[in-house]
């Protein structure tokens, strides 16, 4: 008897870390559920990868977006086993906290630390029918709050510093899940820039590991390069 695929999705894929992620995934035998918010560019990437990968829309920032895949998922799948949060946005790079405004440090929050919190509350019923469910939050440096924040991004600073305060929260409150969050390094995508050090393929690196290859019981961890490094 053949052994069932395990089953991914991963938020904001079309592009990034998120389309590396979902095609080391995918070249691994896992069935990937690609989620962006932009249907045709989510479709292209999708039709760019070889293997069992589904483009499904989700704006993590819209409860209804949220909601419908979730129904989508449910028509197509009993389970999910590996939750990526890894949409965000950088509205104020370059910005000092003596300018940021409320209206960007709220979309900031509602993307990259609302957002993951209700998906991953949407997509937990189907989570819990996995045997070894695993939820990995992509975070950043820039909110590691023992190094001292610096000086730049304050809206996406905090909400990264937030978001690995959600990762202790849903690690402490799903006993059975894996809840760790990850910082990527400095990579070159369209949010990294271009005279960034890292390729794709090694900031998803560790994103994969704690999908499918770290052992259940690592949890509550903020992780970079396969290890655990302090919040
Ligand atoms: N690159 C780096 O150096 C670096 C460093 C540390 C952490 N990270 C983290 O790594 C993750 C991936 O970043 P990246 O560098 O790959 O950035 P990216 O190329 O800008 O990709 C970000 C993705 O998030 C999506 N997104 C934004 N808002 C969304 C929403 N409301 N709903 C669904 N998707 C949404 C974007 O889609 P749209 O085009 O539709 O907005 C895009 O697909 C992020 O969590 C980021 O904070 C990156």
């Amino acid at each position: 008897m053949s052994v069932p695929p395990k089953i991914a999705l991963v938020t904001g894929a079309y592009k990034g870390i998120g389309l590396e992620v979902v095609r080391q995934l995918a070249t691994r035998g896992v069935r990937v559920y690609l989620t962006a918010r932009q249907r045709e560019a989510g479709e292209k990437a999708r039709a760019s990868i070889k293997g069992d990968v589904h483009f499904l829309p989700l704006d993590v920032s819209d409860p209804p977006s949220i909601e419908s895949a979730v129904r989508a998922l449910r028509r197509q799948e009993e389970r999910l086993d590996v939750l990526v949060n890894n949409a965000a946005i950088l509205l104020d790079d370059g910005g000092n906290v003596l300018d940021l405004d409320g209206e960007t440090a709220r979309q900031t929050f509602a993307t990259n630390t609302v957002g993951p919190l209700l998906v991953t509350q949407a997509f937990q019923p189907l989570l819990e029918q996995s045997k070894a469910p695993r939820v990995i939050n992509v975070s950043s440096g820039a909110g590691q709050l023992a190094e001292g924040l610096q000086d730049w991004a304050p809206a996406y600073s905090m909400s990264k510093t937030a978001l690995n305060a959600l990762t202790q929260h849903f690690a402490a409150a799903l006993r059975r899940f894996a809840v760790n969050s990850v910082s990527p390094g400095w990579v070159r995508t369209d949010m990294g820039g271009a005279a960034a050090p890292l390729s794709v393929d090694q900031g998803a690196d560790t994103i994969v590991w704690l999908a499918l290859d770290a052992p259940q019981t690592l949890t509550g961890k903020f992780l970079r390069e396969r290890a655990e490094i302090a919040w």
